[in-house]
């Protein structure tokens, strides 16, 4: 699992521009989203640094999705600042106004935030391997030798190096999930963002994915992670957030956040959580399943 500490990182003292900055990785500004009528994000502010790992929780709806999709420029934003290693995302000052970047400039300045979706997208007819090498050699152009020599380092990263030659079709959910984190560090990103990577996945074979998610942020891999994995935020997480109706309500290390909730909406969300997830119980002195 070392392929990550060969990996070419920017100085982080400097940003593309040449501007000194120890500044966030991810800086974001009263960001605010809207869907038609509807606010989605109502002024986020959260700033993720270098090797952190930021697990955000919440309700289904409070706009986890749409955050991390803002951060990969897969959506855009109405209002506020996404600054990746200290640029605008999806905007450019011209004259003292802000206008919409062009394709070119915006993948430039995305083009070191990877993304892992709860469903895996991999091609259905190309191997693991040739899932991995596709966007090396049409986004990277890298020469076929170097794109399967870095796809392959890349799937031994995630523990499937015997598994390069098969089709998605012959893997279990956990293997794809895996060729997926597998395709998207391929790219060498300086941040990984994951949404629900193992919610789509039969329980059994979560382990195995929180289990290389887990190596990466060992490895110092920059992440933010949209999660119901409370054991996994609670184990890995620098900073846990947790988001309601478009806002982040509470933020805070792990032990701050799942032991000492006192925000209202917050305990009410993990009261929901733990009751769904007990699967024992102490019954008038008899104890037996739930
Ligand atoms: N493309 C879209 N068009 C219109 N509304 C959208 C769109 N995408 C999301 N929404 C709405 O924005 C709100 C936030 O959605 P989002 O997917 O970010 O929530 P979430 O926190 O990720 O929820 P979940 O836990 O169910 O994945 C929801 O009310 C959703 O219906
Ligand atoms: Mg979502």
């Amino acid at each position: 699992m070392n392929a990550l500490a060969d990996m070419p990182t920017s100085d982080p003292t400097t940003t593309v521009a040449g501007h000194a900055s120890n500044a966030s990785l991810i800086d974001v500004r009263d960001l605010r989203k809207r869907f038609g009528e509807v606010e989605v994000l109502r002024g986020i502010d959260l700033q993720i640094a270098r090797s952190e790992v930021v697990c955000i929780i919440g309700p289904s709806g409070s706009g986890k999705s749409t955050l991390l999709r803002c951060l990969a420029a897969l959506e855009t934003y109405d209002q506020g600042d996404v600054r990746i290693e200290g640029e605008l995302l999806g905007y450019t000052e011209r004259n003292g106004k802000r206008v919409r970047a062009s394709q070119g400039e915006i993948n430039r300045v995305r083009r070191n935030v990877g993304m892992v979706f709860q469903q895996f997208n991999l091609w259905p007819h190309m191997t693991a391997l040739g899932n991995v090498m596709e966007a090396l050699l049409r986004v990277q152009h890298l020469s076929r030798d170097d794109a399967r020599r870095r796809a392959n380092a890349m799937l031994e990263t995630v523990g499937l190096a015997h598994k390069a030659d098969a089709y998605p079709a012959k893997l279990s959910g956990g293997q794809q999930q895996r060729v997926a984190i597998a395709r998207a560090l391929a790219m060498e990103p300086h941040i990984m963002l994951f949404d629900e990577p193992t919610s789509a996945l039969d329980p059994e074979l979560v382990g195995e994915v929180l289990q290389v998610m887990k190596q990466l942020a060992r490895d110092g891999m920059t992440m933010a992670v949209v999660t119901h994995e409370m054991g996994f935020a609670a184990q890995v997480a620098d900073k846990v957030v947790f988001i309601d109706q478009g806002r982040i309500a509470v933020e805070g290390k792990p032990r701050e956040v799942f032991h000492d909730a006192g925000q209202p909406r917050l305990r009410q969300f993990l009261q929901n959580y733990f009751d769904r997830n007990a699967f024992w119980t102490q019954d008038a002195g008899e104890a037996g399943p739930a």
